[in-house]
């Protein structure tokens, strides 16, 4: 028997028809009042993601709600036009920013936290936008709006249903294709960092957020996205591959499946009886995100979760060649192979698209000495799971699974 203990409906869920659904009242109300101009361009970012998501069953039903696989999801309560108004909750240097100086001009991440009063329900997988005041590209005020995963659990990081957190990479170019600041114009920003000597073009949305001081308002739109929801059975097994803030998602995950109360059974357990293996994949040891949340349940849940990481720029594999994610996989491509071969395993990946090849390279020997071709495999998992592949740019966001 399936048991609903990820998505929204089941019985310890505070809600029985929809965990982290939209509460009576929730559309319309602290909205931000008239559109701001610029905001449908916004909008066409959202429709070109939810474009790309081909979902069975998919129909709205309702207002603010998304029917997934017979399950009813909080989607879009918020457009571009009209956004939620939250309030920065956290957003210091330390402990929120997550990584530290490496050199890099872009070094920093963020873990950033907005109170939503409970009028924003989304759950594990989803992401919101954020509209920035700009100006944008062209010039637009305020900018287009960005969209970012979803980085705490459906109940937040401090677990009050009212609060969702990112995990944002601030975008900053120096001698570029575009820039956005003269040469000596460039000032420190929140973390200090400043380079008065380049032309330096800062992203729009992401410096926004990372320069966030608590207190700040912030415009919100969504939630969206239906690519990278968990599955219903707790005993399924989650692969997770992450590069950089692609991480966002699974921290999410993580949250539910070994920290919060709501992914706790009344013996005390884990409701999540299956196991979990985080990949991640970073450039410097000083940029390995929620590393210490991860080496916590690694401790607490031996048995249950497990989790590799690639340092890019500093590790190497026996072969002499750069250590990234996939390079790592293969070290346990035997043990992955195995238990990809369960219908109850569930690979997610979020980040570059490199992994995606990585993966082929992987498991394409392993595959044939089983006398299957990797790339039709994969794409039978894709398939599986209708809301699959989300390219955005050079990134991904995936979810795989067996057809059942
Ligand atoms: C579903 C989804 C989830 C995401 N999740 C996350 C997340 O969890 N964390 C995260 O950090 N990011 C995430 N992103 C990326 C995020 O939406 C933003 O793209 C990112 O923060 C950069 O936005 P920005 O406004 O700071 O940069 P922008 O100002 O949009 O700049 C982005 C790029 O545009 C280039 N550019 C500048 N001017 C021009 C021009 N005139 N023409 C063409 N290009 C130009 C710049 O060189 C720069 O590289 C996600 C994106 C999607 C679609
Ligand atoms: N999270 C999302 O959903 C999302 C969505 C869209 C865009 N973005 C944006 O994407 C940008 C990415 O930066 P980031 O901080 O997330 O990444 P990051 O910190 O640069 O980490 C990426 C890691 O992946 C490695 N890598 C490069 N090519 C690879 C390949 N082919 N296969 C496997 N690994 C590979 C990199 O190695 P080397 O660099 O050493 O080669 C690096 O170690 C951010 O600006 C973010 O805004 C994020």
């Amino acid at each position: 028997m399936e048991t609903n203990f990820l998505l929204p409906g089941g019985p310890s869920a505070p809600n029985p028809a929809l965990r982290g659904a939209p509460p009576a009242g929730a559309r319309g109300s602290r909205m931000t009042g008239s559109a701001p101009s610029g905001a449908m361009g916004g909008l066409a970012v959202v429709a070109a993601v939810a474009g790309a998501t081909i979902c069975r069953a998919a129909a709205v039903k309702k207002k603010g709600v998304k029917v997934v696989h017979g399950k009813e999801i909080p989607w879009n309560l918020f457009s571009p036009k009209a956004p939620y108004q939250g309030k920065v909750v956290a957003n210091d240097v330390h402990p929120q920013t997550l990584t530290e100086p490496t050199g890099d001009a872009n070094w920093e991440t963020t873990h950033v936290t907005f109170d939503h009063g409970g009028k924003v329900p989304y759950i594990e997988g989803q992401s919101i936008g954020v509209i920035a005041p700009g100006p944008d590209k062209k010039g637009e005020q305020p900018a287009k709006i960005r969209l970012y995963s979803i980085a705490s659990s459906a109940v937040g990081d401090d677990q009050s249903s009212k609060t969702v957190s990112l995990c944002v990479k601030r975008v900053v170019e120096l001698d570029g294709k575009f820039s956005n600041r003269a040469k000596g114009e460039d000032k420190p920003d929140k973390a200090g960092t400043a380079f008065p000597e380049n032309e330096v073009y800062r992203g729009v949305c992401s410096n926004h957020i990372c320069d966030m001081s608590v207190g700040d308002d912030v415009l919100i739109t969504g939630p969206t996205g239906a690519e990278m929801l968990l599955p219903t059975d707790p005993e399924a097994n989650i692969i997770m591959l992450a590069t950089g803030t692609g991480i966002a998602p699974m921290r999410s995950y993580l949250r539910l499946l070994f920290h919060d109360k709501a992914g706790a059974a009344s013996d005390g357990s884990r409701k999540f009886k299956g196991l979990a293996w985080l990949f991640m994949g970073v450039p410097y040891s000083k940029s390995l995100l929620y590393d210490d949340e991860h080496q916590v349940y690694k401790k607490e849940f031996p048995d249950q979760f497990k989790y590799d990481y690639a340092v890019s720029r500093e590790d190497k594999n026996a072969a002499g060649q750069k250590m990234y994610i996939q390079t790592k996989m293969a070290e346990y491509a035997e043990e992955l192979w195995e238990l990809m071969q369960d219908d109850k395993t569930h690979v997610y990946m979020c980040g570059l698209k490199g992994m995606e090849s990585g993966m082929a390279e992987c498991f394409g020997p392993i595959a044939e000495k089983n006398g299957i071709v990797w790339t039709e495999f994969a794409k039978a998992m894709k398939k599986a799971w209708p809301c699959h592949a989300v390219p955005h740019g050079d990134f991904y966001a995936m979810r795989l699974q067996h057809l059942i």
